[in-house]
């Protein structure tokens, strides 16, 4: 998708600019309040006399001059739109950008950062495929010094005789997640603990490599916004305030109340039909034992605990739910398991990962068997390598932490569609059949099962068995009421 050079954008972004700050200056804003209590004003400037921390970041995250910081022009509104439950679909970036194309007017969603051909054409970049197709945005991270990447680009398969590049970092393209329930989402301080930091009893963004609401927006602000000075302490604290008042529904809400209080914890969920109370048993047996709706920390983002009754199995904080491009296709015939292929745009954002295995850490013990073992290389071809790129571990006795994501709260999620760290199910259905295939694969990889061991008869009724066919409307209409 090519656009028109920017340079004619930015100069009727200079104009629009000067118009807004002198426009309005004579407003009132005393007067009207908006839902969330604040006065009603969009302007930075008038941002110190909103009556509240909440207010004063609700400003800040809409707030696109960022006066001082030196910016891009972009407010975290734009990629967390509080329109759409604070999140981006690529429908939605594909009508921003018609809309820019048509009126002329700038929108600084397309900066070349996010552009496919940002590391060829810098400045000049122009191809917003991943974000008007996809939804995605360019998360840029520094390589673990024993990770390479290689110079076969997206081929997949990669050749043999491929070699490292010098690249000391890496792009992934992942979805922009609501911000809503951010205040629960956050390090849970809960069992399972992963073996390896940062925040091993989760974090903030997809591969939880993130500990606080503040740094967050720090490192958004540097990344995303493109700032060149650092915010103040306490424009973070106030953008944090915000954000920790967001919620999905009343129910969170209370939940959240309740949990600051140390009272008796309300179940979140609305009144449910017989339906929709069947689809609650289904996902308790299905899905909770991830997204632990009967674990000790009731947000829904931290597993079930290891070790309790009718949990006969080793439950881990960070999973790898074959989302990434490409995926695993069953060498067997019929197959036994078939997930939807990626669509070549999805593919482009493949890349091969060489990791060199030293036996010491970060890498851990040597692939092969307990250490000491001689150093060993491992390959992986992958669109998202999730929290290798923080820790370099690829494997000890299993694949470490290739691929492995946080699990997400599923609050609202009937209303953030498309679904998935890279945005490809586009529909709740969907996102069922991929779990499907992926229980189907897991059974498979290990007839054993430990990760849906069927239990007649168990209490609690944990982590049991995949949902059938016959289940799916019920586990859906669950789904709808979250
Ligand atoms: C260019 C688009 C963009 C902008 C602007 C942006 N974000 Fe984000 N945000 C993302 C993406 C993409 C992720 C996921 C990144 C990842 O997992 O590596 C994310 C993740 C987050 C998360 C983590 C949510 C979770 O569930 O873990 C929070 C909180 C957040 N952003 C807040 C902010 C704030 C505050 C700002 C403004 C200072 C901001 N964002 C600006 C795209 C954006
Ligand atoms: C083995 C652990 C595990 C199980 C079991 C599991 N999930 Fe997930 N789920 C995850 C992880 C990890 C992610 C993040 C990966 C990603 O988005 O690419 C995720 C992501 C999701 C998302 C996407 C959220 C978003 O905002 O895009 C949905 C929806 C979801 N799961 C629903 C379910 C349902 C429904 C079930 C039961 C049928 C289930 N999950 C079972 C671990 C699990």
């Amino acid at each position: 998708m090519n656009l028109t050079h920017p340079a004619w954008l930015n100069t009727l972004l200079a104009v629009a600019l000067a118009m807004s700050a002198c426009g309005g200056g004579g407003e009132p804003h005393t007067a009207a309040l908006d839902e969330d209590g604040c006065a009603l004003t969009d302007t930075a400037a008038l941002a110190a006399s909103q009556p509240s921390a909440l207010c004063r970041g609700k400003a800040g995250f809409n707030d696109r001059q960022l006066l001082g910081l030196g910016g891009n022009g972009r407010a975290c509104a734009d990629c967390h739109s509080p329109a759409d439950r604070f999140q981006l679909s690529p429908a939605k970036a594909q009508q921003r950008l018609a809309t820019m194309m048509a009126t002329g007017v700038d929108d600084p969603l397309f900066r070349p950062i996010d552009a496919n051909d940002f590391r060829v054409l810098g400045a000049a970049a122009r191809d917003f495929t991943n974000l008007t197709v996809n939804g995605l945005m360019r998360v840029t991270m520094p390589l673990p010094a024993n990770v390479k990447l290689l110079d076969c680009g997206a081929a997949v398969p990669c050749p043999a005789a491929a070699q490292p590049t010098a690249e000391t970092q890496a792009d992934v393209w992942r979805a922009v997640p609501s911000i809503l329930d951010a205040r629960l989402t956050g390090p849970d301080g809960q069992a399972p603990a992963w073996p390896r930091g940062p925040n091993p009893s989760g974090g903030y963004q997809l591969d939880g490599r993130i500990d606080t609401l503040q740094a967050q927006a720090l490192s958004a602000l540097r990344s995303h916004a493109g700032t060149t000075v650092d915010a103040q302490p306490a424009f973070l604290d106030d953008l944090a305030a915000f954000q920790n008042a967001m919620f999905s529904s009343p129910g969170v809400k209370r939940l959240a109340a309740a949990m600051a209080a140390s009272a008796p914890l309300p179940d979140p969920d609305p009144p449910l039909n017989a339906l929709e109370l069947l689809g609650k048993q289904v996902f308790n047996r299905a899905c909770a034992q991830c997204h632990g709706n009967l674990g000790a920390h009731p947000s829904g983002s931290a597993p079930i605990r290891q070790g309790i009754a009718g949990t006969p199995t080793l439950l881990v904080r960070y999973h790898d739910i074959l989302t990434a491009c490409p995926r695993p296709v069953d060498t067997v015939n019929p197959p036994r398991f078939q997930f939807a292929p990626c669509s070549a745009s999805q593919m482009a954002n493949v890349r091969t990962y060489q990791i060199t295995n030293s036996g010491t850490p970060p890498s851990g013990t040597a692939c092969g068997g307990g250490a000491p073992q001689p150093p060993c290389v491992t390959r992986v071809t992958t669109s998202d390598p999730g929290r290798l790129l923080i820790t370099g571990y690829p494997a000890a006795g299993g694949p470490g932490d290739i691929q492995k994501l946080d699990i997400p709260s599923l609050r609202g999620i009937a209303q953030t569609a498309p679904y998935f760290s890279n945005n490809t199910a586009a529909t709740l259905e969907e996102m069922l059949e991929h779990y499907k295939q992926f229980f189907k694969r897991v059974q498979v990889q290990n007839p054993a099962a430990p990760l849906l061991t069927t239990q007649p008869g168990v209490t609690p009724p944990v982590v049991d068995r995949p949902f059938t066919d016959d289940e799916t409307p019920a586990l859906l209409a669950y789904l709808r009421k979250l």
